[in-house]
């Protein structure tokens, strides 16, 4: 018999900046360690503004910039999400208290802030949409990265 594959939805309010490089940064290490089969990762995002659009241009630059493949096009969370992935990840507390209203009366997801993984804190993952510049965008890479690392150390 095949087995189970675990999954991971990475959440935040557009679904085209913070969560598609969490994903992207998570499907990196998956890939790296070989557990590609292993794993389902997708996001979503919490409200409908940005469906169907791809990421946003300085997340795309910074996932370039560190040579990391990013291909999603942003969409709203569905009620079936929750049943279907073991663990579903906030970026900021608003995303958590969204995600705990939207989730229906049988969700089995673990809803969780990403930004707890982190061994250095901060345990919240800004949103750097109406930064000017690359900055926050790279400060949301290195987040994703030590937090994506220390959660699949953890559960693989
Ligand atoms: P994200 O950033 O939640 O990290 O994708 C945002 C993207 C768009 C908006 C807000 C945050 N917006 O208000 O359109």
């Amino acid at each position: 018999m095949a087995e189970k594959k675990s999954s991971a939805l990475f959440v935040c309010l557009g679904n085209i900046c913070r969560s598609p490089i969490a994903e992207a940064v998570f499907t990196h290490y998956v890939k790296e360690q070989n557990l590609s089969e292993k794993w389902i990762i997708d996001s979503a995002a919490t409200a409908d503004y940005h469906t169907g659009k791809s990421p946003d241009r300085r997340a795309i630059k910074c996932m370039k910039r560190h040579d990391i493949p990013m291909s999603h096009k942003a969409r709203p969370i569905i009620a079936e999400d929750f049943k279907n992935f073991d663990y579903i990840f906030g970026m900021d507390e608003n995303n958590i208290r969204d995600l705990k209203r939207l989730a229906p009366k049988n969700s089995t997801a673990k809803i969780e802030l990403l930004g707890d993984y982190d061994p250095e804190g901060p345990c919240i993952i800004r949103d750097p949409y109406y930064d000017d510049g690359d900055e926050g965008f790279e400060e949301v890479y290195q987040q994703c990265k030590r937090c994506c690392q220390a959660f699949l150390n953890k559960v693989s």
